[in-house]
């Protein structure tokens, strides 16, 4: 293993040891994976006594995850079998329970831009990131972590979390029929190669997955750089009967469009090499009368 490789997974493995430190400290910060190390936690805390916001360098990995592959994940295998309380303890009652329910998911969240800047945009509402690749879905943990620990006074961030989740995968078995009111697709893959296209995240057969979880009347958002993407995902979503596009009107007015086009780390790159962004809003309707 090269010098860097091994700095890398010694960074991991510390901030690793400082949830398991912070879990057993104030039982607040655990994580849906394993808790499986005693290492002692190295560097919680900063000078400042802050915790220490992670280091993005130390997380990087390959940009492509296979989506058909099925990376040893975890899932519930109903949304009733999903314990939610352990991502989102501060909303955990006293009978075990959760007092609200996940309603706004940022799917393929990257390194969490959106799901940070959506936290304190709507606070009374539960919001989630799902991120497929391991190391950067712990780089979103560490950072709301983080994040959490050092709003203390404010309160802020106990709403956002992340999971290591395959999106094109088992959705259902996460959220009810109806649960979410706003689904986020920023800056997805493109899988520019004709025979990669299946392994878009918007086809005709997600799209009714993701028009089962969401509500009448929720949203999809959609943001792209990559013009052939952004043509293919209207195409789909125009010839669905369950969603209807939004005009120009209603996305210069939408918050949330605002907040998606400045927010993510891959939004922020393609301004700074001043890319197209295309975007594309689609509501929810109502289910036909059969
Ligand atoms: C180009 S990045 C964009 C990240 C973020 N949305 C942003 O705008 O900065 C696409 C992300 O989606 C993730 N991803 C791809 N397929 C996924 C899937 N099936 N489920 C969950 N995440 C996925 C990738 O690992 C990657 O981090």
């Amino acid at each position: 293993m090269s010098t860097e490789l091994s700095k890398r997974k010694r960074y991991r493995e510390t901030k690793k040891g400082d949830r398991v430190k912070l879990q057993k400290l104030e039982q607040k910060h655990v994580r849906i994976a394993d808790l499986d190390t005693d290492k002692p936690a190295l560097e919680t805390l900063g000078e400042s006594g802050k915790i220490k916001m992670p280091k993005k360098r130390y997380y990087r990995q390959r940009a492509h995850s296979n989506p058909f592959s099925d990376h040893s994940l975890d899932y519930p295998t109903s949304p009733d079998d999903m314990d939610w309380t352990k991502l989102y303890p501060y909303y955990k009652t006293q009978d075990g329970k959760i007092s609200k329910q996940v309603e706004i998911a940022d799917i393929g969240c990257g390194f969490g831009g959106l799901t940070v800047a959506l936290a304190t945009q709507y606070p009374e509402s539960l919001i989630l990131g799902m991120e497929i690749r391991v190391q950067v879905s712990q780089y979103v943990e560490d950072r709301l972590l983080a994040l959490r620990e050092n709003s203390r006074v404010k309160g802020e961030y106990q709403n956002a979390a992340v999971i290591r989740a395959n999106a094109m995968k088992f959705l259902p078995n996460f959220f009810k029929k109806g649960q979410l009111s706003k689904m986020f697709f920023c800056f997805p893959d493109p899988q520019f190669k004709q025979r990669k296209h299946k392994a878009r995240i918007v086809t005709t057969t997600l799209l009714s997955e993701y028009a089962f979880v969401l509500k009448e009347g929720g949203i999809i958002y959609t943001i792209t750089d990559v013009l052939d993407l952004h043509n293919w995902m209207v195409k789909h979503l125009d010839a669905h009967p369950l969603f209807e596009r939004l005009d120009k009107d209603w996305e210069e007015k939408d918050d949330c469009v605002k907040i998606m086009t400045v927010s993510t780390e891959e939004g922020k790159k393609v301004s700074r090499n001043h890319g197209s962004k295309y975007i594309a809003c689609y509501r929810r309707v109502a289910d036909p009368e059969l």
